[in-house]
């Protein structure tokens, strides 16, 4: 059957403005990173994107390695484009990226101007686009001069191979040379993307401080820590679960007593907010009005509903952000 978006899904989404750009993003996206490849069931893969824009997600993250198999989100997500979405492309903000391993031999990686080129180009192929919103240069490359990379980025907006260039995983010193660079070339840096949750402050301050300083979005990856924050593993590790998956970034060793006992506490602090524990690590986040979008991944479509819920309660109090921050020192 036809998919028909919801005429609603404008109604209660507040759009937050990326830093000081024209660009509008929701302040919850959705990733492709897991669960929309080869071995993931194709209509379960289609149901979420459904309801992601349904309730007003206009935004679509994906890289050219997203699979598995490496490339077969894309695909998938071309083909669900294809079929469900050919009206609504202008409604739509996707992005890709270039940088970690892709494909054999020497330019499936990293941040040459040979792969970056070749990769936009395999990128727009899959997804059967002609352009995407954002294209990110995914991580740091010490071999590649900056200057090539950016010039790689610069050069691929001219192109019309996409509107917006983006910046993910660099570190500090390097994040901010990206600036100066693009900056003479007439290209921004309109978002960065970086790790970023309750748990784990791999975007460290500093980053988030001069992103702010230079109005520019930023974008929080993982904000549920792979799923850790959330009530799923609170009593034992369910069947279906990216931990039981044995990803090697979150598995059966990650959730020890003294984890389980730390998400309990901070799920009793969400309950009383009337939240989910996955609602109030969203809305932790969004508390900060520089954070431009928290970038989910979902393994139903459950899971984006109820993470969207965590709008309706963006305030903290005083109280529970010491209760928080007395669970998890970091978390400031
Ligand atoms: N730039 C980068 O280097 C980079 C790196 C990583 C990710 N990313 C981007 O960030 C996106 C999100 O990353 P992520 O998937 O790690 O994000 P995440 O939101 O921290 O984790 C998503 C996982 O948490 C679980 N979950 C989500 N909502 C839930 C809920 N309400 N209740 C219980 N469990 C829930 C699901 O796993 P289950 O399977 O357990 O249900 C889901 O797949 C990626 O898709 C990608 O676009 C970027």
């Amino acid at each position: 059957m036809t998919y028909t978006p919801a005429a609603t899904r404008y109604d209660n989404m507040p759009y937050r403005r990326c830093g000081n750009s024209g660009l509008l993003l929701p302040p919850i996206s959705l990733g492709l990173w897991q669960n929309f490849g080869s071995n993931d069931d194709p209509n379960n893969a289609i149901k979420m994107i459904q309801t992601a824009f349904d309730i007003g997600i206009t935004h679509f993250d994906l890289a050219n390695n997203y699979g598995p198999t490496p490339g077969a989100a894309e695909t998938n997500f071309g083909n669900i484009l294809k079929n469900d979405f050919a009206n609504h492309r202008d409604e739509m903000i996707i992005s890709t990226k270039a940088g970690y391993t892709m494909w054999d031999g020497p330019y499936g990686d990293w941040g040459s101007r040979k792969s970056l080129m070749a990769s936009i180009d395999q990128s727009l192929h899959r997804m059967q686009l002609d352009y995407v919103d954002i294209f990110y240069s995914h991580r740091y490359d010490p071999n590649t001069p900056l200057v090539e990379t950016m010039t790689a980025l610069h050069d691929i907006v001219q192109q019309g191979k996409a509107l917006y260039v983006g910046i993910s995983n660099y570190p500090m010193e390097q994040l901010k040379e990206t600036f100066t660079l693009l900056k003479r070339m007439h290209v921004r840096c309109v978002i960065y993307q970086g790790r970023y949750s309750m748990l784990d402050n791999n975007m460290e301050k500093e980053h988030i401080d001069f992103l702010g300083r230079k109005r520019t979005g930023i974008s929080a990856f993982s904000p549920l820590a792979q799923g850790l924050l959330s009530d799923k593993y609170l009593n034992g590790i369910p069947k279906t679960s990216r931990a039981r998956s044995n990803s090697i970034s979150l598995n059966a060793t990650t959730i020890t007593d003294d984890v389980v006992k730390q998400l309990t506490a901070l799920n009793d602090i969400a309950k009383q907010r009337n939240q989910t524990l996955a609602q109030m690590a969203i809305s932790w986040l969004l508390k900060d009005q520089r954070t431009t979008t928290v970038l989910v991944g979902a393994s139903t479509p459950n899971q984006i509903t109820e993470n969207v819920e965590a709008l309706n309660n963006l305030t903290f109090s005083t109280e529970e952000l010491e209760k928080i921050a007395a669970l998890i020192p970091t978390a400031k």
